[in-house]
């Protein structure tokens, strides 16, 4: 049985679809005072799997409501899958007093489940975080589907070299192309991003930038123009986790992108793919051992 958290509910029915599972109907309130109640209908079966991304402290509420509803329930064992894991960026205190909020958010969510599935997390230890079985799921294979098949000369460009293994990923489900990466500095006081070129000669070609999540769009805005600056072809950009908070959508227009394509794991209008065949392609395993 499948249980979808709100942000979730696509992802949620592509996987219950891919698995052959039931999809339970989740009912989500939310009262005057600020608080919400997430529900569940009675279900067949004692094993439930709960996919929540926890893409606002709602949803992360939300998600501790539906593992204990499915407990309740008499789910003797719970999977969460968490398509986009909030929080996970924090994985460290950046200065003295600072929580290490992804730890604090895993440990509350491992109170309630027997294993977990993390997409993409931005660094894989954060499974370390959780008390219970911590697994991350790649969906960047899924990357591929959405490009052109009539790229010219591609380069599929991580905008930083912690993103170029994604690259890789995505080039080598296209089929062609070249790899290379940026080098990238963030400010973290003005957020303004300098991007550093790598040597790799774009003119005239069609560049891919991957990512695993587009968040300001500060990041890609950049690397578009500097691309732009040195008479690239065409530029696509594609991420996992399509984010694109507050003007990032305006920023990657304004700086001159063809496309913009990422998962589900964050639903917005440029999900142009489903992360579910790579989640069921994770969690079928684990069913089978029953
Ligand atoms: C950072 O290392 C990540 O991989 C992304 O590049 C970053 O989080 C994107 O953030 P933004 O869209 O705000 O530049």
């Amino acid at each position: 049985m499948i249980i979808p958290g709100s942000a979730s509910q696509g992802l949620a029915g592509e996987l219950a679809a891919e698995l052959g599972e039931p999809l339970v109907q989740a009912g989500y309130e939310s009262f005057a005072d600020g608080e919400i109640l997430a529900s569940i209908p009675a279900f067949e079966g004692d094993r439930a799997t709960i996919v929540a991304a926890t893409t606002t402290n709602e949803t992360h509420i939300e998600l501790l409501q539906l593992q204990d509803a499915a407990r309740v329930a008499g789910a003797s064992e719970i999977i969460t899958v968490i398509p986009y894991m909030g929080y996970a960026r924090q994985d460290r205190p950046f200065k003295y007093g600072q929580p290490i909020s992804a730890r604090a958010v895993a440990r509350a969510i491992s109170t309630g489940c027997d294993r977990v599935f993390v997409v993409n997390p931005h660094e894989d230890n954060v499974c370390d975080f959780f008390d219970v079985p911590a697994t991350t799921i790649d969906a960047s294979p899924r990357l591929a589907a959405p490009l052109p098949p009539d790229l010219d000369d591609p380069l599929f460009l991580s905008p930083d070299a912690g993103a170029i293994e994604l690259a890789e990923t995505v080039r080598d489900a296209y089929g062609r192309g070249a790899t290379d990466y940026f080098e990238k500095n963030r400010d973290y006081d003005t957020g303004e991003i300098e991007i550093t070129p790598s040597a790799a000669n774009v003119a005239g070609r069609d560049v891919v930038l991957v990512d695993d999540i587009i968040a300001t769009g500060s990041t890609m805005s950049a690397s578009i123009e500097e691309l732009h600056g040195r008479g690239v072809a065409r530029v696509y950009v594609t991420c996992v986790h399509p984010m694109l908070a507050s003007t990032a959508r305006t920023k990657l227009t304004a700086a001159g992108v063809e496309a913009v394509y990422g998962t589900d794991t964050l639903e917005r209008s440029v999900s142009a793919v489903s992360a579910g065949p790579m989640v069921a392609e994770a969690l079928e395993p684990v069913l089978a051992e029953r």
